[in-house]
C-alpha cells in the first residue's frame, strides 16, 4: 500500500521534502512567478553587455519581457516591453542600439528614459501626458558588475534583501568584496536548457550529498566534498579546502590562472559558494568566479546561464582558461542531468508525499519553508 508508506513518519535523521506536485503543478508555478520572481530582485545581465548609450537588450523576469537600456547619460533604465498604445512589443529583437524606441505598429516613439516623445497626431492630443504614457518602468540596480531588476510596484530594499542575504551568509571575514567581482570579465559563458523545475536546481546546488556519486572531478579537487557536506550547509559559509596535491580549481587539478589580487588569506586554496534567492548561485575560487543565473520557463523547464569570470588581463591576453571552465561545466552537466532524471518522477504516485532529507541536506528544509511562507503557507 503505497499511501500507507507515504504517511509513515520519517525517522529522526530524516526531514520531509516538499511534495511531488510542488515540482509539477502549473498553477503553483504561476504563483511562484507572481510571488517570488515578479516580487524579488532578479539578476539579468552582465552590465558590460550594455556599454554605449542606446544599447538595449530584452530579458525575461517572471512572465514578463523587459527592455534594459542605457540612456544618454549611460544610466541603466528598464521598462516593460509593452507599447502603451495598444500593447505591441516595442522591441522585437533580443538586442540592439537605438536613439529612440519606436513601436512598429502605429509608430509611438519613446526616448531612452521610456518617455513618450512622438506619435502620429500627438500634437493634436495635447491632453496626453507623455510621462504617464511612457513605457512602464521597472526598478534597476547594478551590483557586482551585474544588472538586477525588480518588477514589484514597491521593490523590497536591495540592501536588506540581496546584500543582506549575501553578508549574512558570507559574514564580514569572508567578504564577497575581496573577489572584486564587479571588475572581472566574462571569459566564458555557457547556457543550459534544463528540463527540470527551478527548485530542484536550487536544492541540488545547496547540497553535496551527491558529490561523491556524480562529481568525480570536483571531489578530486576538493576531497572533503566526498563526505557530503556542502560549502553552504552550516549557518555561515564554509570554505572547502583544495586537496593537498591540487594546484588550481581546474578539471585535472593543474594550476589555474592569475589569482585575484585582493582575496583574503583564508580565501586562498578554498572554494566558497552561496545561493542568492531566488535565482543566483555564486561560486568563488582564488582565480575566478563562477556565476549562475536561472530563468524559470515552466514548472519543468529552467534556463541557466553560467559565466566564468576572470581578471580582465587574463581574458584580454587570450589566456587558455579551458581547464578552469571544464571543471564546473562538467559539474553543471552532472548536476542538471541529475535534476532532469529527477523531474519526471515528481509526478509519480510514489512521490506524492515527497521524499527525505538526510542531515547534510537539512538546510534545504529552510529553503522549502521559505518557499511555502512566500506562497502563503
Ligand atoms: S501598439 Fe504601439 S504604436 Fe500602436
Ligand atoms: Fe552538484
Amino acid at each position: 500500500m503505497i499511501i500507507d508508506q507515504l504517511e509513515a513518519p520519517l525517522s529522526g535523521s530524516l526531514m520531509p521534502t516538499l511534495p511531488g506536485h510542488s515540482y509539477t503543478d502549473p498553477d503553483l508555478f504561476a504563483l511562484e512567478q507572481e510571488k517570488i520572481f515578479e516580487q524579488m530582485w532578479n539578476c539579468v545581465l552582465r552590465a558590460d553587455e550594455l556599454t554605449a548609450p542606446g544599447d538595449w537588450r530584452v530579458v525575461t523576469v517572471g512572465r514578463e519581457r523587459i527592455i534594459v537600456t542605457r540612456n544618454r547619460r549611460r544610466q541603466l533604465r528598464a521598462y516593460y516591453n509593452v507599447c502603451r498604445h495598444r500593447g505591441m512589443r516595442v522591441c522585437t529583437e533580443d538586442a540592439g542600439n537605438a536613439r529612440t524606441l519606436q513601436c512598429g505598429y502605429h509608430a509611438w516613439t519613446y526616448d531612452l528614459d521610456g518617455t513618450l516623445i512622438a506619435a502620429p497626431n500627438l500634437t493634436k492630443m495635447p491632453d496626453v501626458d507623455r510621462e504617464s504614457y511612457g513605457l512602464r518602468k521597472v526598478a534597476v540596480r547594478e551590483w557586482l558588475g551585474y544588472v538586477w531588476l525588480c518588477l514589484a510596484e514597491d521593490p523590497p530594499s536591495f540592501e536588506e534583501t540581496v546584500l543582506g542575504e549575501v553578508s549574512d551568509r558570507m559574514g564580514t571575514t569572508h567578504s564577497i568584496d575581496s573577489y572584486g567581482i564587479d571588475g572581472l570579465k566574462v571569459g566564458k559563458r555557457i547556457s543550459y536548457d534544463v528540463q527540470a523545475n527551478w527548485k530542484l536546481i536550487i536544492e541540488n546546488f545547496m547540497e553535496c550529498y551527491h558529490c561523491a556519486t556524480i562529481h568525480p572531478e570536483l571531489t578530486e579537487v576538493i576531497p572533503e566534498f566526498a563526505e557530503g557536506w556542502a560549502s553552504q550547509a552550516g549557518e555561515k559559509i564554509h570554505g572547502a579546502a583544495f586537496g593537498e596535491e591540487v594546484r588550481g580549481f581546474t578539471v585535472d587539478g593543474s594550476a589555474g590562472v592569475s589569482t585575484l589580487p585582493t582575496i583574503a588569506p583564508d580565501q586562498d586554496r578554498k572554494y566558497y559558494a552561496i545561493t542568492v534567492r531566488p535565482q543566483v548561485f555564486i561560486n568563488m575560487v582564488p582565480d575566478h568566479v563562477i556565476w549562475h543565473r536561472m530563468t524559470p520557463v515552466s514548472e519543468s523547464r529552467t534556463l541557466v546561464e553560467c559565466d566564468w569570470l576572470f581578471l580582465p588581463e587574463v581574458v584580454d591576453a587570450g589566456t587558455d582558461v579551458s581547464r578552469s571552465v571544464e571543471l564546473f561545466h562538467r559539474v553543471n552537466e552532472q548536476d542538471f542531468d541529475a535534476c532532469e532524471k529527477t523531474q519526471p518522477a515528481m509526478s509519480s504516485r510514489s512521490y506524492a508525499g515527497g521524499g527525505a532529507l538526510v542531515p547534510s541536506e537539512h538546510h534545504i528544509a529552510g529553503f522549502h519553508a521559505w518557499v511555502q511562507e512566500v506562497l502563503g503557507g
